[in-house]
C-alpha cells in the first residue's frame, strides 16, 4: 500500500456494535512510498492489521480473514509474512489444501475464469482496443458475437458510471474488484480509492492501476480447444504512485463493505457497481454511502440484483406499498437512508464474453444520488 493512503483510513475493529475507527499508523519504517510487508496499528485500540504483498487487509478480524482465504493469499505470500499470530494454523491449511488439491482443481479453474472475465470487462475496449482481443481464432469468428461487442461492448456500467463523475472529485468505490474504474477516471479525478474484500482482485488492481508486481499470468478464454484461459491479456500497465514521483492518484485495500475502514463525510462520490446483490444486509450499502459523502457529495450504484431468495425476502418483507420491483425497492432504500435520486438509468447492457462461442448480456439498473447540503 501507498503510505499516503493511511492517513485516510480509520480502525474497523468493533467492540460493542460500535467501530472504533481510530487513527491507523504503520508500524515499522520504511524508506520507500510503498510498502510491500508490513502493518498498521490502530492508535486507539492497539488492532493490528497486515500489509502482505503491498495489500492491506484492513477487515475487523484480520486472523479470520487470512484463515479463511489461505488459498488466495499463499498463491502470492510466503509463510513466513504471514504475522505469527496466525502463522502456524495458516501453514497447516496450506498443507492440508495442498494434499488435496487435485480434488479442487475445478474449484481453481472456476475462479481464474471467472477473474479473467471481470479483466476482459474492466480491462478491453471494443473501440481503441490494440487488436479484435475476441476474434483470438479468427476462423472460428461468430458473425452474431461480433456484432453484440460492436453494439453493448463499450456501453456497460463503466460508461454510465464515469460519465456521471464531475471532474476533480474524490472517488471511492465499494466493491471495485479488478480496478478498471479506476482506470477510465485517471486524468479527470482528483483522488481514487478502491475497495474489496477479494485479496486477489485487489492485486490484480494494483498490479495494472499501480505496476504492482504480480507474479501470477494474466490470460482470457478463447477456443476451449487450446484451454481454459488460451489468450494473452496483453494491457499497458500504469506506472503511477509506485513508481512515479509526486502525489498518488489511486490505490486499493482489502476492507468490507459492513465494516469500512474509513472515517466519515470525506468522499465527494462513492460508487458501487453491482454488489449490493452480494451482500447478506444490501441496505448497509446506502447508509455506508450516506456516512462516508461529504454534504452535498454523490452516491452511485447499479446492479443486476440477482438476489439469493432469503435476501430478497428480507428486502420483500420491510418494502411499503408502491415498491414493485427491485429497481425500485433499490431507490427507495436510497431515499431512506436519507438520499435524493438524480439520475436512473433503467437499463444499461452489460457484456460478459466467456470465451469464442459464448457471450452473456446482463441489464443493470444505474443511480445516481445526492446527499443534501
Ligand atoms: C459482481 S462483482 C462486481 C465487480 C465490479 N464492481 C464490477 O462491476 O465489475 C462484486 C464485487 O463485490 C465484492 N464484494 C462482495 N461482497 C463484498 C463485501 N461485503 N465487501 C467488499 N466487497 C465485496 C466482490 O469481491 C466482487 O469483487
Ligand atoms: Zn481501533
Amino acid at each position: 500500500m501507498l503510505k499516503s493512503t493511511i492517513q485516510k483510513l480509520s480502525c474497523p475493529a468493533r467492540s460493542k456494535g460500535k467501530s472504533c475507527h481510530g487513527a491507523l499508523r504503520l508500524d515499522g519504517e520504511g524508506s520507500r512510498e510503498e510498502v510491500v510487508y508490513g502493518s498498521l496499528e490502530c492508535t486507539r485500540c492497539g488492532s493490528r492489521y497486515p500489509i502482505l504483498e503491498g495489500v492491506a487487509i484492513v477487515v475487523p478480524d484480520p486472523g479470520e480473514y487470512l484463515l479463511t482465504h489461505v488459498k488466495g493469499i499463499s498463491k502470492f505470500v510466503p509463510d513466513s509474512q504471514i504475522p505469527s499470530d496466525y502463522r502456524d494454523e495458516f501453514s497447516e491449511q496450506r498443507e492440508s489444501l495442498e494434499a488435496e488439491a487435485a480434488e479442487h482443481i475445478e474449484e481453481d479453474l472456476e475462479s481464474d475464469r471467472v477473474n479473467a472475465l471481470y479483466l476482459m470487462n474492466h480491462y478491453l475496449g471494443y473501440e481503441g482496443s490494440p487488436e479484435e482481443w475476441w476474434k483470438s481464432v479468427p476462423a472460428s469468428e461468430s458473425p452474431e458475437i461480433t456484432e453484440w461487442i460492436q453494439r453493448y461492448w463499450d456501453r456497460g456500467p463503466f460508461r454510465t458510471v464515469s460519465a456521471w463523475i464531475e471532474p476533480g472529485k474524490n472517488v471511492l468505490e465499494l466493491g471495485c474488484g479488478v480496478g478498471g474504474l479506476c482506470r477510465r477516471l485517471r486524468g479527470t479525478a482528483a483522488e481514487y480509492l478502491g475497495i474489496d474484500s477479494s485479496f486477489h482482485s485487489i492485486l490484480l488492481a494494483r498490479h495494472l492501476n499501480l505496476g504492482a508486481p504480480y507474479r501470477g499470468e494474466l490470460r482470457f478464454p478463447g477456443d476451449l480447444l487450446f484451454g481454459n484461459l488460451s489468450c494473452e491479456f496483453t494491457l499497458p500497465i500504469e506506472r503511477g504512485g509506485i513508481h512515479a514521483d509526486g502525489p498518488a492518484f489511486a490505490d486499493f485495500i482489502v476492507g468490507e463493505i459492513d465494516a469500512l475502514p474509513l472515517p466519515s463525510a470525506r468522499f465527494d462520490v462513492t460508487v458501487s457497481m453491482n454488489a449490493i446483490d452480494m451482500l447478506h444486509e444490501p441496505k448497509i450499502l446506502p447508509a455506508e454511502q450516506f456516512r462516508l459523502a461529504k454534504p452535498g457529495g454523490v452516491a452511485i450504484q447499479t446492479g443486476p440484483y440477482i438476489w439469493h431468495d432469503r435476501i430478497a425476502k428480507g428486502i420483500r418483507g420491510r418494502m411499503p406499498k408502491g415498491v414493485s420491483d427491485s429497481a425500485s425497492a433499490v431507490e427507495w432504500m436510497y431515499r431512506v437512508s436519507g438520499f435524493e435520486i438524480e439520475k436512473t438509468d433503467p437499463h444499461v447492457p452489460w457484456l460478459f464474453f466467456k470465451h469464442l462461442r459464448q457471450i452473456e448480456l446482463y441489464s443493470v439498473h444505474a443511480l445516481c444520488a445526492k446527499k443534501p447540503n
